[in-house]
């Protein structure tokens, strides 16, 4: 628990550069997951300084995001493929073949293929390195929202209500909110070596309280997490006060 978003997020962006520079060193490249939404954004900020002033490189890394709204077009403005480029990808030096973003653009019927090439890429590159998660207010991870299978792997998902009010404002309305969308399974995440979920403000401290100390439940998919013996919390003050 840190005192401030930005030094939970300092945290997690010296987590990052180290497991970059230490499988760099090795002659290995780095597979992430990375979240969108405000959370992380403090982090691909520090990690954009650490490029700029301390050299860290993302030449040996590759990315696969968790998610993206269905359906949703790239240069769209709530975009999550814009959303990166944005935030991380247009001020590193990471190599565009090595950014993997579920495909908003796909017929319906070409999702299911889609989604099975997105695991197999990753199982290929031989797993997650690093996954970091944000959390929403119905205790999706990615967008795995309540009634998610701890098993389920990348697939299309009906938004909940509460994700689609919470998205209204980045979409001028509720009505404009895709009700679909691409995202990474609780499974998927789940073999990530190491989880990091990152949580900032008083707003998501009732989430937090059922995440780490609720009842195990598919109605909480976050609570999925507590059987991971590979994860973290890190939280800033107000995030944490509710836990006990
Ligand atoms: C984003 C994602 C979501 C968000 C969550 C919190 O890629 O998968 O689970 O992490 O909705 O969003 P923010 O950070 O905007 O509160």
């Amino acid at each position: 628990v840190y005192p401030n978003p930005a030094a939970g997020a300092v945290a997690v962006a010296q987590r990052i550069a180290k497991l970059i520079r230490d499988k760099q060193a090795k002659g290995e490249k780095t597979v992430l997951g990375l979240a969108t939404g405000v959370t992380p954004i403090a982090v691909y900020d520090e990690l954009i300084r650490m490029h700029n002033e301390e050299g860290l490189s993302f030449k040996n890394v590759i990315t696969f995001n968790l998610d993206e709204y269905y359906p949703m077009q790239p240069t769209s403005a709530q975009s999550y493929v814009r959303f990166m480029k944005q935030h991380l990808f247009d001020h590193v030096d990471i190599d565009r073949a090595n950014i993997h973003i579920p495909d908003g653009t796909l017929a319906e019927s070409n999702i299911a293929a889609f989604c099975l090439n997105y695991e197999k890429q990753i199982e290929e590159l031989g797993g997650l390195d690093l996954q970091i998660l944000g959390i929403g207010r119905t205790g999706h991870i990615g967008f795995n929202e309540p009634g998610s299978a701890p098993n389920s792997g990348t697939r299309l998902v009906t938004l909940d209500d509460l994700t689609r009010t919470d998205a209204a404002r980045d979409f001028g309305g509720k009505d404009a909110v895709p009700t679909k969308a691409i995202t990474m399974g609780v499974g998927t995440i789940f073999k990530a070596r190491e989880i990091i979920l990152m949580a900032w403000s008083k707003k998501k401290a009732p989430i937090i309280k059922k995440a780490v100390e609720g009842e195990l439940s598919g109605e909480v998919p976050a609570t999925y997490l507590q059987l991971s013996e590979h994860v973290e919390f890190i939280l800033d003050d107000p995030a944490a006060s509710e836990l006990t």
